[in-house]
């Protein structure tokens, strides 16, 4: 428990911080890297120069400041963040590293403002945040080491396959490389990939896992991520994964986590809409085929958005879910369709989500929604849910980069 002190305290700094955020933020980054370069290999240095993970960090410290007398509310974001870092393997002595580079920097930005009566407020109260993490971090390390197959860190596998999805996604196909059990993951959940890049060694990226557990492999499906500005490299490690790695080389995994899943949402009955945009189908899939699978006969509704049928990946299979019987429905929305997709079939309609789609076509007042996509869909989406009153506890999604991103209007 904090002191009452500490909590004013950090109640009266927390909107200088927030106007601050950023800088400070940024100022925190530049300070680690320099004092602390062995931490640099565990951050997406694409995160970094997006400025997503300043926006990140700088959004969880301010949240955290602005409920620091309620800390129950933090329960869903640490999990997000708790999550996050099992994927990537931090660990407790990590955690002084990132409170005192954190500290100075507030200091450096926020100047006389910082007195000592802050800085050790600020300290007590980063501290808690930290024990909270790694508790809930150990208990996670913890239970991965513990399930059959299980393991921490990162461990060999080898590609057995390679399929073309369309001409932007390919699938990979995983299993141990010392031929030892696969752990069984949660439909929903991501692994992460280690790939010892020239120029970005060791910089690890998620990948969410497109099959369904207990299958005998792991498959990843990966969009090649093309430059944003002619000035901008492509994404190094899908285009990596996409041009350099064959069936029978290996790739250094890391065990599967995530919040992201059916379990523990799922409510008997009720029915179940899935709403993938582009490569967010992956996690969305998995689960759906899991679903399906158990055999439970949830009403299942599964939107496929897509621009085309260039780059419509896995229709296939989201097209085969209807085999299990009435109770699987399934859509597919072009937005940019080629001449002759609607008359071939390969879509259901021209267009995107929209609120028509989602009144008509779900039964939004019961669902459980999950969502998945780049952020215009993901912000649509939300905001198309909002305006069918469907209450935030039935909303589950996933981003495929920091959550807090979603929130931020500026970012790219
Ligand atoms: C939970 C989760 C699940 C995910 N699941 C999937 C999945 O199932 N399938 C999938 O394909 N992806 C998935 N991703 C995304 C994946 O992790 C990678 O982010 C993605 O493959 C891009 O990585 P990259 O190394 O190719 O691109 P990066 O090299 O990281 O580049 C990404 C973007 O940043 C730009 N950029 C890079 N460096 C610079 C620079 N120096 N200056 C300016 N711009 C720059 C690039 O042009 C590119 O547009 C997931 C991510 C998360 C967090
Ligand atoms: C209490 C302290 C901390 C807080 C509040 C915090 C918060 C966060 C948040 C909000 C994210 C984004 C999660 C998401 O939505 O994807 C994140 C990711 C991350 N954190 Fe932390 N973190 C803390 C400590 C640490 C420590 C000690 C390290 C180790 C050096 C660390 C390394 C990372 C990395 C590498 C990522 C992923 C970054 C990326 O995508 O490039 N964090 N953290």
């Amino acid at each position: 428990m904090l002191s009452r002190q500490t909590v004013d305290i950090v109640k009266a700094i927390t909107p200088a911080v927030a106007a601050n955020a950023e800088t400070i933020t940024r100022r925190f980054y530049e300070r680690m890297f320099t004092a602390n370069p062995e931490v640099k290999a565990y951050f997406n240095q694409a995160h970094q120069h997006s400025g997503s993970q300043q926006r990140a960090l700088a959004g969880a410290i301010c949240a955290y400041f602005t409920h620091i007398d309620q800390l129950d509310a933090l329960g869903p974001a640490v999990e997000v963040i708790a999550q996050k870092h099992c994927s990537l393997g931090i660990q407790p002595e990590h955690y002084p590293i990132v409170g005192q580079n954190l500290l100075l920097a507030i200091g450096d930005v926020m100047g006389p403002a910082v007195t000592d009566e802050v800085v050790a407020a600020v300290t007590e109260a980063y501290q808690l945040l930290a024990d909270i993490c790694i508790h809930r971090e150990r208990e996670i390390y913890h239970q991965q080491l513990a399930q059959t197959g299980g393991w921490n860190g990162y461990r060999p596998f080898v590609v057995t396959r390679k399929e073309r999805e369309s001409e932007i996604v390919t699938s990979l196909y995983l299993q141990t490389a010392d031929g030892g059990a696969l752990a069984s993951f949660l439909p929903g959940q991501y692994i992460t990939v280690r790939i010892d890049h020239p120029v970005t060694p060791t910089s690890p990226r998620n990948y969410s896992l497109s099959d369904r557990p207990d299958v005998g492999h792991y498959r990843i499906s990966v969009k090649r991520e093309l430059a944003l500005r002619a000035d901008t490299p492509d994404g190094l490690i899908s285009s990596y994964l996409h041009d350099q790695v064959s069936v029978g080389d290996r790739l250094e995994i890391g065990p599967p986590c995530g919040e992201f899943t059916l379990v523990p949402t799922l409510v008997p009955g009720r029915p179940v809409v899935l709403l993938a945009g582009g490569i967010g189908v992956t996690p969305l899939l998995s689960m759906a085929k899991a679903l399906v699978h158990a055999n439970v006969k949830t009403p299942l509704y599964f939107i496929q958005a897509a621009r085309n049928s260039r780059v419509h990946a896995l229709g296939g299979e989201v097209q085969e879910l209807r085999e299990a019987g009435a109770h699987v429905q399934t859509r597919v929305l072009y937005d940019a369709p080629l001449d002759d997709d609607l008359a071939h079939g390969r879509c259901d309609a021209a267009g995107t989500v929209d609120l028509d789609v989602l009144r008509d076509w779900t039964p939004h007042r019961e669902a459980e929604f999950y969502f998945c996509g780049p952020k215009p869909f993901m912000q649509l989406v939300s905001r198309l849910l909002n305006q069918l009153e469907v209450d935030a506890s039935r909303m589950h999604c996933e981003f495929f980069g920091p959550k807090q991103e979603l929130m931020s209007p500026a970012a790219a």
